[in-house]
């Protein structure tokens, strides 16, 4: 069983402000820390990403080499971060974090790379966010194994080039869309993480409960598994919900009916849609006849920021068939007004999708 009261370790580097549905609470940062899979065998899904950074890891550990750079993609609490730190693990170096915000100017990434001893990996989260001449810098670091520093003061400031160990640079982000593409063609590998089909998110609901020191039948995971909008982050967490409530007002058994009750009680329903997706949803239906509608549309009638509309919900709904996009913003598909009961609209002309 893990210890959630130990003294936080280095991993905690990734824990900054996020404005997307990261890790919200310190109580849930620490879960994470705590359940997060420390080798490859222990991340469940996502095979073929897997399979390959296993064969590019031991080759580069066999030639003692860095491993080419890699880049994940994909919505919020899929597997990123961990992925980077698996990566450091396996190659048996030391894992440098950074944010793509909170590196400013070119100094603060020059004191990054600098300290970084061969092979280590560097870590940028959200590098979609790198300022246009931090990310210049960049280049040259990944390409060459070089940084240019300034050295002393006004006119006798000076720019000499340090060489750099040679290193991994794993990026992280939400938005490959926003990736610049000379950044986007620096990395040797792009892995695209998709949302886990429910048999994952079961097994890896098994291994939570298992490191928390619960015990939970198939049936109960998988009932979790199939709320959890295909994201092991929102697995975790139901589970912990579940927890709360079977420890409470249920007899202490995690199984099928006991998680059920109490996902019933968090608004979450059978298609793991929680209340901001159905409100999402309902808004199109009752505001925009359906849509089209544009996205900044959208967002000050929800008062939701755009960007977590269109890292956090969008993608769910997308992939899950109740949203298209179209070059006249989104709409709500026939699916959608079935999944919320509502009567699905006569064909009108063009701007109806079916
Ligand atoms: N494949 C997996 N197997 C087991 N646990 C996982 C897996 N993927 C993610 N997790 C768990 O989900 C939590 C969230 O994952 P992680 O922080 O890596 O997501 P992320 O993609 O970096 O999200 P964000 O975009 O918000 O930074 C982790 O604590 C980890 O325990
Ligand atoms: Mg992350």
């Amino acid at each position: 069983m893990v210890e959630l009261n130990e003294p936080q370790s280095r991993l905690e580097g990734d824990l900054e402000s996020r404005p997307v549905d990261a890790a919200t609470t310190p109580e849930e940062r620490r879960y994470e820390i705590a359940l997060r899979p420390h080798r490859f065998d222990e991340f469940v899904g996502q095979e073929k990403i897997i399979e390959n950074l296993r064969v590019f890891a031991e080759a580069a550990n066999r030639r003692s080499d860095p491993l080419d750079h890699v880049l994940f993609c994909g919505p919020p609490g899929l597997g990123k971060t961990t992925l980077s730190h698996i990566i450091a693990e396996e190659l048996g170096v030391n894992l440098v974090m950074a944010s793509g915000p909170a590196v400013e100017h070119k100094g603060q990434l020059a004191a990054l790379l600098t300290k970084l001893e061969p092979r280590d990996v560097l870590f940028i989260d959200e590098i979609h966010r790198l300022s246009p001449v931090v990310e210049e810098n960049l280049y040259t670091a990944v390409e060459d194994f070089r940084v240019d520093v300034v050295h002393g003061d006004g006119p006798y400031a000076a720019s000499i080039q340090l060489p750099l160990q040679p290193f991994t640079l794993v990026g992280a982000t939400t938005r490959t869309g926003l990736l610049t593409s000379p950044m986007l063609s620096r990395f040797g590998y792009v892995a695209r993480l998709d949302y886990y089909p429910v048999q994952s998110l079961a097994r890896i609901i098994t291994r939570s409960a298992g490191l928390l020191g619960l015990t939970i039948d198939g049936p109960g995971a998988l009932e979790i598994a199939r709320r959890s909008r295909g994201t092991p982050r929102i697995a975790n967490r139901m589970l912990r919900r579940a927890r709360d409530f079977t420890e409470v007002l249920g007899d202490g058994q995690l199984n099928e009916s006991s998680a059920r009750a109490a996902l019933d009680r968090l608004d979450v329903d059978h298609a793991g849609l929680d209340d901001m997706d159905r409100k999402l949803l309902r808004v199109i239906i009752e505001h925009y006849r359906g849509g089209p509608v544009g996205i900044e549309t959208l967002a000050a009638a929800l008062s939701e920021p755009r960007d977590t509309l269109e890292d956090v919900y969008e993608p769910y709904l997308l992939q899950q068939g109740f949203l298209a996009r179209t070059s006249r913003g989104r709409m709500v598909t026939e699916q959608a007004y079935r999944h919320l009961k509502l009567e699905v609209p006569k064909p009108q002309g063009q701007s109806a999708l079916f």
